[in-house]
């Protein structure tokens, strides 16, 4: 089975969250069950100098302002096709967002090239063999399924995966002469959102298949809070929709072959994970006993990821005796407020505001705990990082944290399963509680060790995800053929 799997990150190249982490390692994973995948990705600088090998398949004359190619070739081991449209995408940094801080005021045509160029090569036309299924991720890919059904003359099967339904691309209306779609296109049942263009809604009520990284996400968003806006399109599309949670690549994410750490470790041999605790105190400035209760976080500092409840719990925090470090960008309040905590705490909280993959890996092999206290939470892939690292997660019981986390409570703690520590309803009240049960937990070395193994033993690999993606995209492609 060959798949285009169309999205606007992949890691290494670019990435501004999980999203990226997924379409890297997708193709890899899905490879062991003999499904090809090749991505397509939009040509910012980052992907165009890391480009080996690149050869021009299609050309377009024009591409939503300006002439565009798309260009085959690899990096890190992917197979690309990289849309090289140098008026919409040759600007560094952030893929989103302009140096003044806000979005890129063409993303709405920036992204229609990307489903635009998708559907050409859906439909056999960029220069490349014809998939068997493309794959959507996310509002940015969102069109794409519109493209296809618009102007499907044997189009392939479609998938929309979404990664959040917070962000759903929607524009005004005006918008819609410009994306080359025929005016029917423009109702309900169409592209239609409220009156706007929705780039997602499109692609959700256009796609053969929904699915979303979790299943107890797949569940929440049929209801009214997570659903935001959309949950009555994906009430009505349930029996398409499905959740399959995310995997980590586990080759990036190897305590014992991490290159950002001082030293080794796994769970027979855990002297390395001393090492990088006492690296991580002594980067951000805390006192270097080895037995503190030291809390990590790794995150976008947003309101989905309830960070402003930690920091309301930071007082409970210090008295349970612990020590926080976060690594995290984001939103100006937040960041202000974790730095005023850490110069109120000198010695017990230290924060790096700006975005740093080797440090966010010392993190998870450093820190005694991984606090995630998300407001929602399509997967999240921080908590799956310190289940492998050793880093106890601390979580929110919602969506895919509470797919990946056990509870340490009596009874599992009796029976020998709990992994990390929940807690609910996502309230400073509820986190504060956890932190207090987590110092209570540690404070028992045998057990906090005993979570700590079971915690490294947990399955977050690729293999059980991977296989599930593959039998979707079987069972589509069985359909078609019959
Ligand atoms: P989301 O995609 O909603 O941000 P995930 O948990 O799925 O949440 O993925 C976040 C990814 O981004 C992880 O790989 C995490 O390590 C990384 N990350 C988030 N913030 C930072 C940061 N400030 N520095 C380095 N990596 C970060
Ligand atoms: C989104 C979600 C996150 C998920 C990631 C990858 O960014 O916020 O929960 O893990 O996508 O699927």
């Amino acid at each position: 089975i060959s798949v285009l799997s169309v999205a606007s990150e992949v890691f290494p190249l670019i990435k501004t969250g999980g999203l990226a982490d997924v379409v890297g390692a997708l193709p890899g994973a899905l490879a062991a069950e003999d499904v090809a995948v090749t991505t397509l990705v939009p040509g910012y600088p980052a992907v165009t100098e890391s480009l080996q090998d690149g050869r021009e398949v299609h050309a377009f004359a024009e591409l939503f302002g300006g002439p565009a190619r798309l260009v085959a070739g690899t990096a890190h081991g992917l197979d690309l096709i990289v849309v090289d449209a140098p008026h919409l995408y040759a600007r560094s940094g952030n893929p989103y967002i302009g140096p003044d801080g806000r979005d890129w005021q063409d993303n709405p045509l920036r992204f229609a090239a990307l489903a635009r160029a998708a559907a050409e090569i859906g439909l056999g036309r960029g220069g490349v063999p014809q998939p068997d299924i493309v794959h959507a991720h996310d509002w940015q890919a969102g069109l794409t399924p519109a493209y296809l059904v618009y102007d499907g003359w044997q189009r392939p099967a479609t998938v929309m995966t979404v990664h959040n339904l917070a962000f759903q691309g929607q524009f005004e209306a005006t918008l819609l002469p410009r994306l080359g779609l025929p005016a029917h296109a423009f109702n309900m049942e169409g592209v239609e959102y409220y009156g706007a263009v929705g780039y997602l809604k499109a692609g959700l009520q256009l796609a053969d298949r929904i699915t979303t990284v979790s299943p107890t996400y797949a569940q929440e968003i049929r209801g009214p809070d997570a659903g935001m806006g959309l949950d009555g399109l994906l009430r009505a599309r349930a029996g398409q929709l499905s959740g399959i949670i995310n995997g980590v690549d586990t080759a990036i994410w190897d305590p014992a072959a991490d290159p950002f750490l001082p030293a080794p470790f796994s769970p027979r041999q855990m002297k390395g994970r001393a090492a990088a605790k006492a690296a991580l105190q002594e980067r951000f400035g805390l006192a270097t006993s080895p037995n503190a209760l030291l809390f990590g976080v790794v995150s976008r500092l947003s309101w989905q990821k309830g960070l402003d409840l930690l920091l309301e719990a930071i007082p409970t925090l210090i008295a349970a005796g612990g020590q926080l470090v976060l690594l995290g960008a984001g939103e100006a309040a937040l960041e202000r407020g974790y730095r005023n905590a850490a110069a109120a705490h000198p010695g017990r909280i230290g924060c790096v505001i700006g975005y740093d993959e080797p440090l966010a890996h010392l993190i998870q092999a450093g820190a005694e705990a991984l606090i995630v206290p998300s407001r929602f939470e399509p997967c999240g892939l921080t908590q799956l990082y310190a289940l492998r690292y050793g880093a106890i997660p601390v979580v929110s019981s919602v969506g895919g944290l509470a797919d990946t986390v056990i509870d340490a409570n009596e009874m599992a703690l009796a029976s020998g399963v709990g992994t990390g520590l929940r807690f609910q309803p996502t309230t400073t009240l509820a986190l504060e509680g956890a932190i207090q049960r987590a110092a209570a937990l540690h404070a028992d070395q045998t057990v906090w060790k005993r979570l700590r193994r079971n915690a490294m033993a947990t399955d977050v690999s690729w293999t059980n995800p991977a296989r599930r993606y593959a039998a979707l995209y079987r069972d589509l492609v069985g359909n078609r053929a019959s």
